[in-house]
């Protein structure tokens, strides 16, 4: 198995057959879904465990990369919810993450900690993969769904919501939308020299960037249906 889909909790039903594997690794055990899809397994990771379990400064990130590396994943796509706080990327819109801001604290962010592993820095030049955004774009194109633009992921801690001042700073930085889980997996990925891409569906405008507070309400509703669209997108432009 060489493809990935990570993120898409409750989409197991696209293909045409599907089962559930558990992967063990040094960091612990991982439930994995693959899913035929024309003849090919793709495997489904989902993020936050079985029913959303795990909230995101408590996920096994190394645990859910090492699990797709054992698999023999090359090429992963990635859904992630995002507040936006650039007024071009409204609730329900799709963006193309190309880069990110690190603002998380407490989580392990890499493989290599001394010792055996070794001490390694991993270049972050280009954290995203050019070839997976590419056919992102092109299979979009030709399913006519808009993809808004690109932008810069800032990743925080949660699992709390971001205040209107640490919204105005992180835009001030130079951010378009923030979530709480791309930080470490985008490096994890990048660790394993796996080709990875993430796009964030915005859920909900960031703290102070909208008059009314964020609901777990409004997440539910801007989300609706889009998961699954990409999702779809995702298994296209993995076959191109
Ligand atoms: N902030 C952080 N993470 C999020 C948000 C947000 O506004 N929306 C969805 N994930």
């Amino acid at each position: 198995m060489e493809k990935a889909i990570i993120g898409g909790t409750g989409v197991y039903d696209i293909g045409e057959e599907s089962y559930i594997k558990n992967i063990d690794t040094e960091y612990g055990q991982v439930e994995v879904y693959i899913v035929k899809i024309k003849g090919e397994e793709i495997v489904f990771l989902p993020r936050h465990g079985k029913g959303h379990s795990v909230p995101p400064h408590l996920i096994n990130y190394r645990a859910n990369m090492k699990a797709l590396e054992k698999l023999g994943i090359k090429y992963i796509y990635a859904t992630v919810a995002v507040g936006s706080m650039n007024e071009n990327y409204a609730p329900g819109d799709i963006v193309v993450i190309n880069d990110f801001l690190d603002f998380t604290k407490s989580r392990p962010i890499t493989f290599y900690e001394g010792g055996n592993e070794g001490v390694i820095h991993s270049d972050m030049s280009d954290p995203y993969c050019t070839n997976l955004r590419e056919n992102f774009y092109k299979v979009a194109k030709e399913k006519n769904i808009e993809i808004k633009g690109e932008g810069v992921y800032v990743c925080t801690e949660g699992p709390r919501f971001e205040t209107a001042a640490e919204i105005r700073m992180y835009k001030a930085l130079g951010g378009d939308v923030v979530g709480m889980t791309n930080v470490p997996e985008v490096i994890l990925a990048k660790e394993l020299k796996v080709c990875y891409s993430a796009i964030g569906i915005i859920s909900n405008w960031c703290t102070g960037i909208e008059p009314t507070g964020i609901t777990v309400h409004d997440i539910a509703g801007a989300m609706e249906g889009k998961k699954e669209l990409v999702t779809k997108l995702f298994i296209d432009a993995l076959q191109t």
